[in-house]
C-alpha cells in the first residue's frame, strides 16, 4: 500500500494534512478493499442511470466503463496500487478512475455520496455472501441426509439430561440437525429480502437535486425494493444485524452438534470415529486422537456471537444519519461470513467421513433400560392406569438393576409378579426394534418414519432450491 502525501479528495477546506496516525486510524482500505467488485458494480449502475437521465454524457459513460474494466483487471491481477491516502475502497477506485479517464471519472460521483455508496456496496456484498452460505447449508444438509439414510434403522440411545432415555435411530438424530439447518436457511432467505434494497439516491442523507431514476439503478443491480427514506437509507444496518443473528444461530446449531461429536468420539461412548484428517494427535500422549475441528467450531461460535453484539452496540448510540462509527460494521461482517463459509464447508466434509459404530450404540442402549417407557405404555394398553404402570415399571427396573440384566432379559414369570396383566407379547415392546417400530408417526423415530422424513426433506430442498 503506498502512502504518498497526495491531496485528499475532500481536503479543499483543510489547512493541514491529517497526521499519519489519524490516517491509519480512520482509513478502512486495509479491510474494505474486499468490496471492490461490488463497488464497481454499484458505480457502473449509477453511471448508466446518470447517462440515461442525461446527467452525464454517453461519452463520459463510455469512459467510465472503460476505466472500470481496466481497474477490475488491475485489482484482479494484483497490479492495483492501494493507497492509505485514499482512505477507503471508494476513493481508491475513484482516484484511479480519474487518473485513467480524466473528467469523466470526476463526474461519476454526481448525485451520490460515499454514504449511500457504502451502504449499497455492503448490501450487494452481503447478498452474495448470503447466497453462498445458503448453498453451503444445502451441501451440509445433503451430507447429513446421506448419512441418515444409511442409518435410518441404526438404534442408538436418545438422551435427556445426558442420560440414556429411549431408543432412537441414528438417522433420526441426524435429521434433527437437518431441521435446524432448514430454519437457518429460511432465516437467511428472509434476511436477504431486507438486505436486497437500494440505498443509492439518498446521497449524503437528504437525497439529491438531480433528476435521478432510482428504480433503474435497482433493476440493474437486482435489488427488489428501494430504501424509502434517505436518512434511513444511509444509516440502516439492520440487515447486517439480522444476518449476524442468523449466523449466530447457524453456529449455535453446529456448536451443539460439535459437542455431540466430541462426546460420541470419546472412548467412553465410542459411538463414532471421525476421519483422521479432521483430528490431531498429542505431542506428549501417543494414544490420543483429538477432535480439533468440532472443538474449534464450538470455539468459533463465540466469535460470531461477539460480532452480533459488536454490531448491536455499534448502532445503539448513533443519531441519524450517517456517522463514521458505521465504518466499524465491516470487519465483524466479513469475519462472520468467513467463519460461516469455512465452518460449513469443513462440516460437510467431516460429516461425510463419519464412521459409525452401531455395536457401541446398541450396547449403551442395553445398559440404560431404554425401553422402560415402552413397558409402561404396554401396561396402559392392558388397562393399567398410567401412574400405576409407571410405579410397576420403576420396581421392575430396580429388580433388573439389582440382577445386572436388561428388562428384556427378565423371565416372564418374574415380570408377572410385578403385574399379572403382563403376557408373552411383552417382549415385542421390550426389544429395541419393537420400541422403535412403535413410533411410526410423522416426526417419530421408527425407521420407516425416518425414511419418510428424509424423503420429505429432500423434496423440500428440491422445491425451495
Ligand atoms: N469508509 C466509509 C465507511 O465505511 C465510507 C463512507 C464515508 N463517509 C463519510 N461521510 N466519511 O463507512
Amino acid at each position: 500500500m503506498t502512502n504518498d502525501a497526495t491531496h485528499k479528495t475532500w481536503s479543499g477546506r483543510f489547512d493541514e494534512p491529517v497526521s499519519e496516525r489519524v490516517k491509519r486510524y480512520t482509513a478502512s482500505i486495509p479491510f474494505d478493499w474486499r468490496l471492490w467488485r461490488h463497488d464497481i458494480q454499484g458505480s457502473l449502475a449509477h453511471a448508466r442511470m446518470l447517462a440515461k437521465q442525461g446527467i452525464i454524457s454517453t461519452e463520459d459513460l463510455a469512459a467510465i466503463e472503460r476505466g472500470m474494466a481496466q481497474i477490475a483487471q488491475e485489482i484482479e491481477s494484483g497490479a492495483f496500487e492501494w493507497s492509505l491516502d485514499d482512505e477507503d475502497i471508494h476513493l481508491n477506485i475513484e482516484r484511479r478512475l480519474t487518473a485513467l479517464v480524466g473528467d469523466a471519472g470526476k463526474r461519476l460521483h454526481t448525485g451520490r455520496s460515499r454514504n449511500d455508496q457504502v451502504a449499497t456496496d455492503i448490501r450487494l456484498w452481503l447478498r452474495d455472501a448470503i447466497d453462498e452460505i445458503r448453498s453451503r447449508i444445502r451441501t451440509l444438509q445433503t451430507a447429513l441426509l446421506d448419512l441418515a439414510e444409511q442409518h435410518a434403522a441404526t438404534p442408538m440411545p436418545g438422551f435427556t439430561h445426558l442420560q440414556v432415555a429411549q431408543p432412537v435411530t441414528f438417522g433420526h438424530h441426524l435429521m434433527a440437525y437437518v431441521e435446524m439447518l432448514e430454519r437457518d436457511w429460511e432465516r437467511l432467505t428472509d434476511c436477504r429480502r431486507r438486505t436486497n434494497r437500494l440505498p443509492l439516491g439518498a446521497a449524503a442523507l437528504a437525497g439529491t437535486t438531480y433528476p435521478i431514476d432510482r428504480w433503474a439503478v435497482a433493476e440493474t443491480l437486482g435489488f427488489e425494493e428501494l430504501c424509502r427514506n434517505s436518512l434511513d437509507a444511509v444509516s440502516d444496518r439492520d440487515f447486517a444485524i439480522e444476518f449476524l443473528s442468523a449466523a449466530s444461530l447457524v453456529m449455535m446449531h453446529l456448536s451443539r452438534f460439535s459437542e455431540e461429536l466430541i462426546l460420541w468420539m470419546t472412548p467412553r461412548f465410542g459411538f463414532i470415529d471421525l476421519a483422521d484428517r479432521f483430528c490431531t494427535g498429542s505431542s506428549i500422549m501417543p494414544q490420543k486422537k483429538n477432535p480439533d475441528v468440532p472443538e474449534l467450531v464450538r470455539g468459533k461460535t463465540g466469535r460470531v456471537y461477539g460480532h452480533l453484539v459488536a454490531m448491536l452496540t455499534l448502532m445503539k448510540g448513533q443519531p441519524l444519519a450517517y456517522n463514521k462509527d458505521n465504518q466499524e460494521d465491516k470487519e465483524p461482517l466479513f469475519d462472520a461470513v468467513d467463519t460461516l463459509n469455512d465452518t460449513l464447508a469443513i462440516y460437510a466434509e467431516m460429516v461425510a467421513g463419519i464412521r459409525v459404530k452401531p455395536e457401541a450404540m446398541r450396547a449403551a442402549l442395553q445398559e440404560g433400560f431404554a425401553t422402560a417407557t415402552d413397558l409402561a405404555d404396554y401396561l396402559v394398553k392392558k388397562g393399567v392406569p398410567f401412574r400405576d404402570a409407571h410405579e410397576i415399571v420403576a420396581r421392575a427396573v430396580r429388580a433388573a438393576e439389582r440382577q445386572g440384566v436388561d428388562l428384556a432379559e427378565i423371565p416372564l414369570t418374574t415380570l408377572q409378579q410385578f403385574c399379572p396383566q403382563i403376557e408373552e407379547d411383552v417382549y415385542e415392546v421390550l426389544t429395541i426394534e419393537g420400541s422403535l417400530a412403535a413410533r411410526a408417526h410423522i416426526g417419530g423415530t421408527a425407521p420407516e418414519a425416518v425414511q419418510a422424513a428424509i424423503a420429505h426433506a429432500r423434496a423440500r430442498i428440491a422445491q425451495r432450491g
